[in-house]
């Protein structure tokens, strides 16, 4: 809210970006002191090919064992699980290939191979107590920035309420990142486009939040910039590795922003709905992102002057006010021009459970508190309601993001 409020900038992640930086992978691996890798991943990246590509740079001599039955919205039963699967087979070192609930998957992992229990046990920030066990990540989406960031969320089904409940310390940065755009060659256009408008998203919240300060500003606005300019030509052709380095650089560096700014309550509705409904995060996010500027706006003009004129909107003679409105309709273009739907009921989402959406992201503190706008009960409701109705759009996408 203020910018001279007493700020802490926590970054650890040595980041190593560019076309075929995935070959230094042996050359870290041999800084660190370790001998067996379990590598954290899914179907989707092993049938991609991406797991192989990864495989073929480590060195024969490493034990490499191989978890790739990762979730979307990863639950704490899934990943306990894992732990028990591996707890005793010696392994010192966790390399996640993936999307953001891989990466997640991999840092509640090394909490549990330092700590034990259960990753229910560790909701909170710094609330183990062992170091946590060093941590490689290969993102494979543009949108996660886990890869650069501190915190892990899983979908907790206590009391048979499902929520989603973050882990973070300053341990969960992961040690390395490889930023190689050319694993990301094959990636489908929907999700370059679903998962780039969820780093928009990172980028925009945390420019806005009110936990926001002076250096997360730096990140985060350049964030917007280069997503403005390189959304579009990725999600028209993956193979352009110009636009697809720019995202991900984009994404992580929204990721190193946001995880010292916070985020807003896009976060936290779309969290609610992702673990009422599974469905994939990047997709809710840029459905409602426009429903949330358009509501925050009136919070901070000057900031959302400052967006629109990231994503170079001709503010020439505008009033900050004009401007700022003009960043939302900026926003609302966008998101249709890379395909995304612009309303919740396209990907499966009705108004059954919208009290219940309502409620849990009212009580979700860790969005609430730094979301630019005050938030009542009946503005959460209202919005949703907005969102799932949309203006009508014509096209049933769910089995496109399901
Ligand atoms: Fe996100």
């Amino acid at each position: 809210m203020s910018a001279h409020r007493n700020t802490v900038f926590n970054a650890k992640t040595k980041l190593i970006s560019g076309i075929g930086s995935i070959k230094s992978l042996s050359q870290e691996l041999k800084k660190i002191q370790a001998s067996t890798i379990l590598v954290v991943t899914d179907k989707g990246i092993k049938n991609a090919g991406i797991l192989n590509k990864v495989l073929e740079e480590i060195d024969s001599n490493y034990d490499v064992m191989i978890f790739d039955e990762v979730k979307p919205n990863p639950e704490v039963e899934m990943t306990d699980n894992a732990y028990h699967t591996y707890k005793d087979k010696g392994i010192d070192l966790l390399l996640a290939i993936g999307g953001g609930s891989v990466l997640d998957t991999a840092k509640g992992l090394s909490v549990l191979f330092s700590n034990g229990g259960s990753i229910a046990d560790y909701y909170g920030y710094d609330i183990y107590k062992n170091k946590t066990y060093p941590m490689f990540a290969v993102p494979t989406t543009v949108g996660t920035g886990s890869e650069s960031g501190n915190a892990a969320v899983f979908t907790d089904n206590s009391n048979n309420l499902k929520t989603k409940k973050l882990i973070f310390g300053e341990d969960l940065f992961p040690e390395v990142a490889f930023l190689d755009a050319e694993l990301l060659k094959n990636m489908p256009s929907h999700l370059i486009s679903s998962t780039g408008m969820d780093a928009l998203t990172h980028a925009i919240e945390g420019y806005v939040a009110n936990w926001s300060s002076h250096v997360t500003d730096s990140l985060n606005l350049h964030a917007v910039r280069v997503i403005g300019s390189s959304i579009r030509q990725a999600t028209a052709h993956s193979e352009n590795l110009e636009a697809m380095h720019s995202m991900l650089l984009a994404s992580t560096i929204a990721g190193l922003g946001m995880a010292n700014s916070g985020l807003g309550m896009v976060h936290g509705i779309s969290h609610a709905i992702g673990a009422q409904y599974d469905a994939p995060h990047g997709i809710v996010n840029a459905i409602l992102l426009p429903y949330l500027l358009e509501y925050n706006w009136i919070a901070n003009p000057e900031k959302f002057s400052h967006i629109a004129d990231a994503l170079r909107v001709n503010i020439q003679g505008l009033s900050v006010e004009d401007a700022a409105k003009a960043a939302v309709e900026h926003v609302k273009t966008m998101t249709a021009e890379v395909g995304i739907p612009d309303n919740l009921s396209a990907i499966g989402v009705d108004d059954s459970k919208i009290d219940l959406l309502t409620d849990i992201a009212f009580n979700d503190q860790q969005y609430m508190v730094p979301n630019p706008r005050k938030m009542s009960r009946q503005d959460i409701y209202d919005i949703l309601q907005k969102a799932i109705a949309g203006s009508a759009h014509p096209t049933a996408v769910k089995e496109v993001y399901s």
